[in-house]
């Protein structure tokens, strides 16, 4: 039977303040908290870097010096230069990916260590390693290019990295599968497989020529056959937070505003992307509504607390945003990133302590790197040849 959804109506205040309650009706933090973070990060002066992604709420990304989805962010570490913290407003993954691009005097730290990624989790270096040993019974694993999602640990970027591959985000996706299928036979991409399925077939490939490959499972659940017949081999993981949006939805938003455009995350289903006018990255998605004409209406599928930032800001230019699923999707370990906890971490900075430290082994780090400085070559690079 399929699921009726009946669209909520969530419009921003613009007016609405930073502290006291926050535009998403969380409790407010303390102002206290606030000013003393404030006070804490002047006399850090240039000692200290904040990058944030934009899925923090507007409590936390206030403080950050710069904001970014997440290839700008990696660009971000990679040039800080002369500062000796960089405290990183987002999730595990991220502040790994900088503290591998940051110099050895560069201390990064993540103000809740629990802030990891539900997604970057199923993708396990033992199951990683494990699945290419039982491809290589099948295909010719040197003609395989594995491709991360910069959504992984460090150990799985250096994985890729010693394996001739490398990593993408959802920003330069495509170039990065072009580069792949033109180096060699088949891509094998985790952990997102709908990052890889979404933009493998935007390239050109089809359905047909997919196989999922699911860790829990001998051959990941596929017959020989089917291995042999793939050229795009995608790991089963997913985004908790862009799982929850339905073609259901967009059909309900169509229907009841009929000149509404549908923004979605590449990490949402297949389904959901070809019922959207565009799929992109959080920075694409930001351009995408602010270039759009004023009164414009957008549904949009990603995490709340940028759609409702984005709401805000466009409000002035009359275009109306709105939630894709008629519920709050937040996703709850960015939202561990709290004003409190940055409070703390900044506290143990000026004691000289660090709380918490992200710090990647060196082997591991020069593996990754491979993989990493890879990748900013590839996004350097021009025109997108055509899928061979
Ligand atoms: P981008 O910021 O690269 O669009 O990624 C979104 C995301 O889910 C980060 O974890
Ligand atoms: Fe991970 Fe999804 Fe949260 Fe991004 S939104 S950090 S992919 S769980």
């Amino acid at each position: 039977m399929a699921i009726k959804t009946q669209p909520l109506e969530v419009r921003w205040n613009p007016e609405q303040p930073i502290e006291g309650v926050t535009h998403m009706g969380e409790p407010g933090t303390d102002p206290a908290v606030l000013s003393e973070i404030r006070e804490i990060r002047e006399r850090l002066g240039r000692d200290l870097v904040l990058l944030g992604h934009y899925y923090q709420r507007d409590e936390v990304i206030q403080f950050a010096d710069k904001t970014g989805d997440s290839l700008a962010l990696s660009q971000h570490a990679a040039q800080v230069d002369g500062a000796k913290y960089v405290i990183f407003l987002g999730v595990h993954f991220m502040a790994e990916t900088a503290d591998m691009l940051t110099s050895d005097a560069v201390n990064v730290i993540l103000p809740d260590k629990r802030a990891g990624c539900t997604m970057a989790d199923m993708a396990q270096i033992e199951d990683v390693e494990d699945t290419w040993e039982q491809l290589g019974g099948v295909i010719d694993t040197s003609k395989v290019v594995p491709v991360t999602y910069i959504n992984s640990t460090a150990d799985v970027k250096a994985f890729v990295g010693r394996h001739g591959g490398t990593i993408c985000t959802s920003s330069n996706a495509r170039k990065i599968i072009t580069w792949a299928l033109e180096k060699g036979e088949r891509l094998f991409f985790f952990p997102d497989q709908h990052l890889g399925r979404n933009t493998s077939y935007d390239l050109g490939i089809p359905l047909e020529k997919m196989a999922v490959w699911n860790p829990e499972e001998p051959m990941g659940g596929n017959e020989s056959e089917q291995i042999v017949r793939a050229r795009v081999l995608l790991w089963r993981g997913h985004c908790s937070v862009h799982q929850h949006f339905t073609p259901e939805q967009a059909d309900g938003w169509r229907k009841r505003i009929p000149e509404i455009k549908i923004v979605v995350h590449p990490e949402c289903s297949f389904e959901v992307v070809q019922k959207a006018d565009y799929s992109g990255s959080t920075s694409q998605i930001i351009k995408t509504i602010a270039e759009s004409p004023s009164g414009s209406k957008w549904a949009v599928g990603t995490e709340n607390h940028l759609v409702a930032r984005i709401g805000r800001e466009m409000a002035g230019q009359g275009k109306e945003v709105y939630s894709l699923a008629p519920y709050a999707c937040l996703c709850s370990t960015m939202f561990r990133i709290s004003p409190e906890a940055l409070l703390e971490s900044l506290r143990a900075l000026e004691k000289g302590e660090f709380r918490w430290h992200i710090s990647v082994d060196p082997d591991t780090t020069r593996e990754a790197n491979l993989a990493l400085d890879r990748m900013f070559e590839i996004t350097k690079r021009g025109n997108l040849a055509s899928v061979p």
